[in-house]
């Protein structure tokens, strides 16, 4: 099983001629509402890659509840640890000028109630893995990963969006998942003057003993596991947006791990499903299922 400990929100995504500066306001023609969050859509990416999951988080008694757990529902993630509390479900006021640039506001809402303690109560195991971003509280996050390290199981933490870990859930880590922006910030985090993707990724795994991977989007991934390097290129594809790219790498790369996969098969399984999620338009609609995935591995 995976469980997910992270966050659910709904984006509301307004085109605009150009984003606004500070205290201008700038009108769009109207908006559309989707289900989000990187736990959300993390969640629906492994399930869709194949595996068993459970996501744990919160949603508020709102409207917007049913709309951030719409997709899961409908693809079969286990939902009974999203908590129902006192405060709106999470959001994301998302701008996109004609050039496609975007400009990203994200209320945690609910989000900063998310709470792990369920994890205690869960039947987990060492075949099971726990993954994390960083859009729910860091203290929860930490305590998780302690629950998940106590029943023999594995963590993969995305460090998205970018910022330093605390020391504490490092040191729970199995793997270690960034972009190239989020592999610069780590590096500054870590004192390391070189934030060159490859380097950190060697350097954390030598230094730390920790699994790490870069995605480096049109270029593919970089890994270094055990001294071990592996650089896999991104297959072809057709791009229409990158939306939801990175989350699709994070779910498929954490399926194929709990389905037994080596690090090298489940850099390849993230690879893909990284890949297809740019074939097609927005976030949840465009993560991979398993079929396709493999089809892309060949
Ligand atoms: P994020 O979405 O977190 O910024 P990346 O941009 O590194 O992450 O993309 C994650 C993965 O998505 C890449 O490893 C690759 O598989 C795929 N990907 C992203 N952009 C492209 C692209 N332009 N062409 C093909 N694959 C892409
Ligand atoms: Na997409």
């Amino acid at each position: 099983m995976i469980v997910v400990f992270g966050s659910l929100n709904v984006d509301l995504v307004t085109p605009v001629e150009r984003l606004p500066g500070a205290g201008e306001t700038v009108i769009g023609p109207g908006y559309a509402l989707h289900p989000g969050g990187k736990g959300a859509n993390q969640a629906l990416a492994a399930c869709r890659a194949g595996a068993e999951v459970a996501l744990v988080g919160a949603v508020g008694r709102d409207g917007f509840a049913e709309i951030a757990l719409s997709l899961l529902a409908a693809d079969g993630v286990d939902l009974a640890c999203v908590a129902h509390v006192d405060a709106p479900t999470g959001a994301a006021f998302i701008a996109v000028d004609a050039a496609g640039s975007n400009q990203i506001v994200v209320a945690a809402g609910a989000n900063a109630f998310a709470r792990s303690a369920v994890l205690d109560s869960m039947p987990l195991g060492e075949r099971d893995v726990l993954l994390l971003q960083r859009e729910v509280p860091e203290s929860e996050c930490i305590a998780a990963a302690r629950s998940m390290k106590r029943a023999g199981g594995r963590v993969i933490l995305n460090l998205a969006p970018a910022g330093a870990p605390a020391a504490a859930l490092l040191d729970c880590l199995d793997v270690l998942i960034v972009n190239e922006h989020e592999a610069l910030v780590l590096a500054q985090s870590l004192g390391w003057p070189d934030g060159e993707p490859e380097e950190v990724a060697r350097r954390i795994d030598a230094e730390r003993g920790l699994a790490c991977v870069v995605t480096l989007g049109a270029a593919g991934v970089v890994g270094w596991q055990g001294g071990v390097r592996r650089r896999l290129a991104a297959p072809r594809v057709d791009v229409v947006d990158t939306v939801a790219a990175g989350d699709s790498f994070t779910g498929a790369f954490a399926a194929a791990l709990a389905a037994g996969c080596g690090f090298s098969g489940a850099l390849q399984r993230g690879l893909a499903a990284g890949s297809l999620a740019c074939t097609v338009a927005g976030a949840q609609p465009s993560v991979p299922r398993r079929e396709a995935i493999e089809a892309l591995v060949g």
